[in-house]
């Protein structure tokens, strides 16, 4: 018998102790090791969603300002995530883009009220001070890396693809691949939404408007690969405007946090 057998029988009773030992050992190591990703991937999936929260919160405080209760930052972030996703862009810039979508109007909060909301055209001097939005958010959103893709939405959204927008007048792949999008997400809900200077269109003219222009909002002003995904997915445009349309918020606020009468 080959002496190293005879040897393990001897000290047979030695050998599981060890074998248990070193199973115990490698048993809990791996539990540890299971039990602080799992604690770490809480951590980080909590941190993101209080992030998004925040962001949300801010453009909410906005919206109020403008005296709106919609969903349209939902709205213009779905909007962008599916053109991006048609665009093939990586899923970390899908998902940044539906969140940070939100900052685009943040400037706002520094555009006097009355021209927010005033029900007829704008003077040429207002319509001055309501494009300063576009930098003024960009200094608001600041350059957190986190939120590099927010700040350049929120000073490009206006940018036009033939120069004739602002604040810059970029042109063509001068603006950022995010404001490229936006453009036409703002655009379409812009559209679909009654302002209080015009009613709201369906979604056959809206897209008509979008994609054989109006005199005021022309093909010409969109990125023409981003029209092409807009006119590749523009039926899923038309689904995410029904199953978000707008709701009045304050009352749903009211009705969930203040005691119903007996
Ligand atoms: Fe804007
Ligand atoms: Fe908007």
């Amino acid at each position: 018998m080959w002496q190293g057998s005879r040897y393990l029988m001897q000290i047979g009773t030695k050998i599981p102790d060890w074998t248990l030992v070193f199973g115990i050992f490698t048993s809990l190591a791996f539990a540890l090791m299971i039990y602080f990703a799992r604690n770490s991937l809480a951590r980080a999936k909590s941190l993101d969603s209080a992030f998004a929260y925040m962001v949300y919160a801010l453009a909410r405080a906005v919206e109020a300002k403008e005296e709106e209760t919609g969903n349209h930052i939902l709205r213009v972030g779905e909007f962008c995530a599916l053109i991006a996703q048609q665009l093939g862009m990586p899923r970390q810039f899908i998902d940044d883009i539906r969140v940070q979508a939100a900052l685009h109007d943040i400037g706002k909060i520094q555009t006097p009220q009355e021209i927010l909301t005033k029900p007829k055209p704008l003077t040429p001097e207002e319509w001055d001070v309501m494009k300063r939005h576009t930098t003024y958010g960009a200094v608001i959103v600041g350059d957190h890396e986190r939120l590099a893709l927010g700040r350049n939405i929120a000073l490009t959204h206006h940018e036009k693809w033939d120069g004739s927008g602002y604040p810059c007048g970029l042109k063509g792949e001068a603006i950022p691949i995010e404001g490229q999008i936006i453009a036409i997400a703002d655009q379409y809900d812009a559209l679909r939404s009654r302002r209080p200077y015009k009613l709201a269109y369906d979604h056959q003219t809206a897209c008509k408007i979008i994609t054989e222009g109006d005199g005021r909002v022309m093909p010409a002003h969109f990125s023409p690969r981003v029209l092409k995904a807009f006119k590749t997915v523009e039926a899923e445009f038309a689904a995410i405007y029904d199953k978000l349309k707008d709701n009045n918020a304050a009352e749903e606020f009211k009705a969930d946090f203040c005691p119903q009468n007996p």
